[in-house]
C-alpha cells in the first residue's frame, strides 16, 4: 500500500483515510425523543482522531512535542507564564497541594498539622491531597445559589495555623475570588484555585477581567470527558510564578531537579558540575532530586487531542453560556418550588451544568428519578457534604484531621436538596427544550 510513498506522504495518506472515517462513523447523531440526555459529553471530530494517530504513528509515547505545544497554547490561551501538563485534574490538585509543601518555600511552605480553608460542597480530589499529606481542611459553609464559599466566615475560620485556601469554583461559578484575594494578602497564605469545572470563566478583578484559574498562586484544570475540553485523561497545573512552576515540574516528574524534557540532555549546560546535597561535585544534574516525587505526566498522544481541542475552547464556552441561558429561562415558571443557580458578582461563568436546590415540601429524589426516567440524566453535586462520606468514618469517629466552621447549614442542605443537569456543547435546542420541559414536568410531579 505504502510502495513508492515516503514516510510523510504515507502519514499523511494515513492521517486523510481516519479523517473520512471519524466523519463517516463519529459525525454527531441526530437526538430524538426517548434518546437519553448525558449531563456531559466529550465534543469532537475528525481533527482531534487525525492528532491523535499522527502521534501514535510518531510512536513517542511519553511526553513530547505535542505535550510543548499543548502547554505553551494553554498558558497562551489562559494569559498566565507557566503550564505543565499532567494526567488528570486530581493529579493537577495533588500537585497544586503538594508544591506549596516544599522545603524551597521556607516559612511560608505548608507543613503537617497547617490549616487549609476550604469547603465540604464539592469534588473529593480538591481536599484529599490536604488529608493525604497530614495537613487539616478547615470546612466552611457556602451560599445557595452560587454554591460557593461564605466568604462572611472567612474570618472566623482563620488561625496562626492557616497557610493556605484551596478552593474549586463550583459547577463553573467562579468563587469571590475578589474577597478571597485580599484574605489571602491580609494574612499572607497561598489562594489555589481548583478551575477544574470552570476553564474559560471570568471575573472582573481590581477593574480587569482575567480567567479564573489565573488570579490566586496555582490554578488546575481536569481534561476528563465530561470537561470543558477533553483529551481522555489529563489535567494541567498553572501559574505565574516561576518558583511554584519549578516545584511543580520537578514533583511531577519524579521529584528531579533537572528541567530537560523526556529524551533530551544537558539543556542548561551545567550536567556535570554543581554541587548538590552531599554527592560528589558534578554528579549527573540529570539523576539529582530536590523532592520526594511522582511521575504524573500525561503522554504524547493525550496532548494531541488537547492541542484539537484548545482551538475549539471559545466556541465551547459560548454554547455553555447560551445552554445555561436557555435553561435559566425556560425554568422560571420553576421558581416556586425549585431554586435556580445565581453567578457570583463580576463573574461570567462557563457553566460546567445548571445546578438546582429543591425548595421546601418539593422531594428531590422525586423530581431527579422522573428526570431520569425520562431520559434525562442527573448529577449530584459531587459529595454534597464530604465530611459525611465515608472516607470521613474514622476522622469523624476519632473528632479530629479536620475542623468545621459553624454548622454547614447550606452544604447539608445542598446533600440532600441540590442535583443539576448538563449544558455540555453538544447539546441543542431540541435537547434543551426537552430538558426543561421534562424538570417542569417533574416539579409537578415532585410536589
Ligand atoms: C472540582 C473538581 N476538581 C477535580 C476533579 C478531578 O478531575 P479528574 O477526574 O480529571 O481527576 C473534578 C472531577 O470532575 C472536579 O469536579
Amino acid at each position: 500500500m505504502f510502495e513508492n510513498m515516503t514516510e510523510e506522504e504515507a502519514r499523511r495518506h494515513i492521517l486523510e483515510e481516519v479523517g473520512v472515517y471519524c466523519d463517516k462513523f463519529h459525525g454527531q447523531k441526530s437526538w430524538k425523543e426517548g434518546d437519553r440526555i448525558s449531563y456531559a459529553s466529550r465534543v469532537y471530530d475528525h481533527r482531534e482522531m487525525m492528532n491523535l494517530v499522527d502521534s501514535s504513528l510518531e510512536f513517542w509515547l511519553t511526553s513530547g512535542r505535542y505535550t510543548e505545544k499543548f502547554e505553551e497554547e494553554f498558558a497562551s490561551y489562559l494569559k498566565i507564564h507557566h503550564c505543565s501538563l499532567v494526567n488528570s485534574g486530581s493529579s493537577a490538585n495533588l500537585l497544586a497541594f503538594m508544591a506549596l509543601t516544599s522545603p524551597l518555600l521556607e516559612e511560608r511552605r505548608i507543613l503537617p498539622g497547617d490549616e487549609v480553608i476550604t469547603v465540604a460542597a464539592g469534588f473529593p480530589t480538591t481536599v484529599a491531597p490536604m488529608i493525604q499529606y497530614g495537613a487539616i481542611p478547615v470546612f466552611v459553609d457556602v451560599t445557595i445559589p452560587q454554591y460557593n464559599i461564605d466568604v462572611t466566615q472567612l474570618e472566623a475560620a482563620v488561625t496562626e495555623k492557616t497557610k493556605a485556601v484551596m478552593l474549586a469554583h463550583t459547577l463553573g461559578n467562579p468563587f469571590n475570588l475578589q474577597e478571597l484575594k485580599s484574605f489571602c494578602a491580609r494574612h499572607e497564605l497561598w489562594l489555589i484555585e481548583d478551575n477544574c469545572d470552570a476553564l474559560g470563566s471570568e471575573y472582573k478583578i481590581d477593574g480587569s477581567w482575567k480567567f479564573t484559574g489565573t488570579i490566586g498562586d496555582i490554578g488546575t484544570s481536569s481534561f476528563y470527558p465530561p470537561h470543558h475540553m477533553t483529551m481522555g485523561e489529563g489535567g494541567a497545573v498553572y501559574t505565574d510564578n516561576p518558583l511554584l512552576h519549578k516545584i511543580v515540574r520537578s514533583l511531577r516528574d519524579w521529584g528531579r531537579e533537572c528541567i530537560c524534557p523526556s529524551g533530551r540532555d544537558n539543556l542548561c549546560g551545567h550536567r556535570f558540575d554543581k554541587q548538590y546535597g552531599e554527592l560528589p561535585l558534578g554528579y549527573d544534574h540529570k539523576y539529582v532530586y530536590s523532592h520526594f516525587g511522582y511521575n504524573l505526566k500525561a503522554t504524547d498522544m493525550q496532548a494531541a487531542i488537547g492541542c484539537a481541542q484548545i482551538e475549539k475552547l471559545d466556541e465551547f464556552t459560548k454554547l455553555r453560556r447560551e445552554h445555561f441561558n436557555f435553561l435559566n429561562e425556560r425554568l422560571q415558571g420553576a421558581k416556586g418550588y425549585l431554586i435556580l443557580p445565581e453567578a457570583e458578582p463580576n463573574s461570567n461563568p462557563s457553566w460546567f451544568g445548571f445546578p438546582l436546590t429543591c425548595r421546601e415540601g418539593i422531594e428531590k429524589n422525586k423530581i431527579v428519578s422522573h428526570l431520569e426516567a425520562k431520559g434525562v440524566q442527573t448529577r449530584m453535586l459531587f459529595a454534597g457534604n464530604l465530611t459525611k462520606q465515608p472516607c470521613f468514618d474514622a476522622m469523624r469517629k476519632k473528632g479530629e484531621g479536620y475542623r468545621v466552621v459553624g454548622d454547614l447549614r447550606n452544604t447539608d442542605r445542598i446533600m440532600n436538596e441540590t442535583f443539576w443537569i448538563g449544558v455540555y456543547p453538544g447539546m441543542n435546542e431540541e435537547m434543551l427544550a426537552y430538558m426543561a420541559d421534562i424538570a417542569l414536568e417533574a416539579v409537578e410531579n415532585g410536589k
